[in-house]
C-alpha cells in the first residue's frame, strides 16, 4: 500500500486540475469495479454493485492546495495567489511544481528593515516565484498566467511515519482505493467518490451524491494530530492510535447512528480507533449530508501532523486500520 500512497501523493492535482490523480486511481481500480463515470463538475464516481439494494458512498477529495500565477514581472518572475487554505510560510524557500516548470518561492525586501517586516508579516503579496526565466516572454511561454502549482516535495518513509505533500487527501484516496481492492463479495453497493475542489469550498462533493443517491456517506479525510510540541491543546488526536471517528468539526456534526456503528464495528473486530472532536475545519461530509432530501453522513479521519505543509505526516498503522474499519462498514454499515 506504501507504493500506492507514494504514487498518489506525488501526483499533480491542485483544485480544478485533478485529472492526473483521477487517471491513476482509475488505473489502480480497473479490475476491481463494475463501472465508473465522471460527473459534470469532474468528480470521478466508481462503484461495485451489490444485491441488497442499499448503497454506501465513500468520499475522498482528489485535489490539493497550491498556488496560481496572477502576474509575471518584466524580468520573468511570477506573482501568485493561493488555491485553497495556503499558509504562505510553508512555501518560503521551497519549490513549487507547475506542469512545465519548477520554481523557487521567496520573499522580497530591498532593505534589512523591509525584509524583517516582510518575513514577520508574511503574505503572498510580498513573495515571488523564480523559475529561472531570463525574461517576461520566456516565463510566459513556460508558466502563463493562470497556471497552477503544487509543493514540489518528495515522499519519505520515516519509520512507520509517512511524509509527503498532499496526504490531504490522497491518503483518503489511497484508503478508498484499497477498500475496493480488498473487498470480496459485498451485499451492499459500494460507491467511491473521488471528489474535486474540496480545498476551495467543498465544491465537488456538494453534487457528487446527487445522481447515485446513497443511503449513507462516509468522507475519508485528514484531521489535526495534536501530538507534537505546543500543538492544539484541546485536541486529543494522535498518530498511531488508530483511525479517528469524527464526532464534530466546525462544518458538521457526524450522523450519530453512523458514529455508533463505526465504534461498534471497531470494538467487535479489535480495530484500534480514536474519537475526534476538531475545533476548526470541515470535510465533504458537511455538504454530502445536505444532498437531495438529506443523506446521513460522517467522517473517518487520518490524524495528520503539519496539515497544509509540504511535509504532511501520517502513521501507516492508522491507514491500515482505517481500511480494515471501512471494509467492516461496507458489510454492516446499512
Ligand atoms: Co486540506
Ligand atoms: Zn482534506
Amino acid at each position: 500500500m506504501i507504493e500506492l500512497i507514494k504514487k498518489l501523493t506525488q501526483a499533480y492535482g491542485p483544485s480544478g486540475r485533478e485529472s492526473e490523480v483521477q487517471k491513476l486511481i482509475l488505473e489502480e481500480l480497473s479490475d476491481h469495479i463494475d463501472g465508473y463515470k465522471f460527473d459534470a463538475v469532474g468528480n470521478l464516481l466508481v462503484w461495485k454493485q451489490g444485491s441488497s439494494g442499499k448503497k454506501i458512498l465513500f468520499d475522498a477529495h482528489v485535489d490539493e492546495i497550491g498556488l496560481v500565477v496572477t502576474n509575471i514581472t518584466d524580468k520573468g518572475f511570477l506573482r501568485v495567489d493561493a488555491v485553497g487554505g495556503v499558509v504562505p510560510h510553508t512555501f518560503v524557500g521551497h519549490r513549487v511544481r507547475f506542469p512545465n516548470a519548477v520554481g523557487i518561492v521567496y520573499v522580497e525586501g530591498e532593505t534589512e528593515e523591509e525584509r524583517k517586516k516582510n518575513w514577520s508579516n508574511l503574505t503572498l503579496d510580498n513573495m515571488f516565484v523564480d523559475i529561472g526565466a531570463k525574461s517576461y516572454e520566456e516565463a510566459k511561454s513556460k508558466v502563463p498566467i493562470g497556471s497552477f502549482g503544487v509543493y514540489d516535495s518528495y515522499f519519505y518513509k520515516m519509520g512507520d511515519h509517512l511524509v509527503s505533500k498532499a496526504m490531504d487527501d490522497r491518503i483518503g484516496c489511497a484508503i478508498v482505493v484499497e477498500v475496493f481492492k480488498r473487498l470480496g463479495s459485498c451485499p451492499n453497493t459500494i460507491i467511491g467518490s473521488f471528489s474535486v475542489q474540496e480545498e476551495v469550498g467543498l465544491v465537488g462533493a456538494s453534487v457528487a451524491a446527487y445522481t447515485v443517491v446513497p443511503d449513507v456517506c462516509v468522507a475519508v479525510d485528514v484531521t489535526d494530530s495534536a501530538d507534537y510540541p505546543k500543538a492544539f491543546k484541546r485536541h486529543s488526536m494522535a498518530l498511531g492510535k488508530g483511525p479517528a471517528i469524527k464526532v464534530k468539526d466546525r462544518a458538521s456534526v457526524s450522523n450519530r447512528q453512523i458514529v455508533e456503528k463505526l465504534v461498534e464495528l471497531a470494538e467487535a473486530n479489535r480495530i484500534p480507533y480514536q474519537m475526534e472532536v476538531l475545533t476548526f475545519g470541515g470535510t465533504n461530509a458537511a455538504v454530502l449530508q445536505r444532498t437531495r432530501a438529506g443523506i446521513p453522513s460522517a467522517t473517518v479521519s487520518i490524524p495528520t501532523r503539519y496539515v497544509h505543509s509540504p511535509s504532511e505526516t501520517v502513521c501507516l498503522s492508522d491507514v491500515e486500520n482505517a481500511v480494515e474499519l471501512l471494509i467492516q462498514y461496507t458489510m454492516k454499515g446499512v
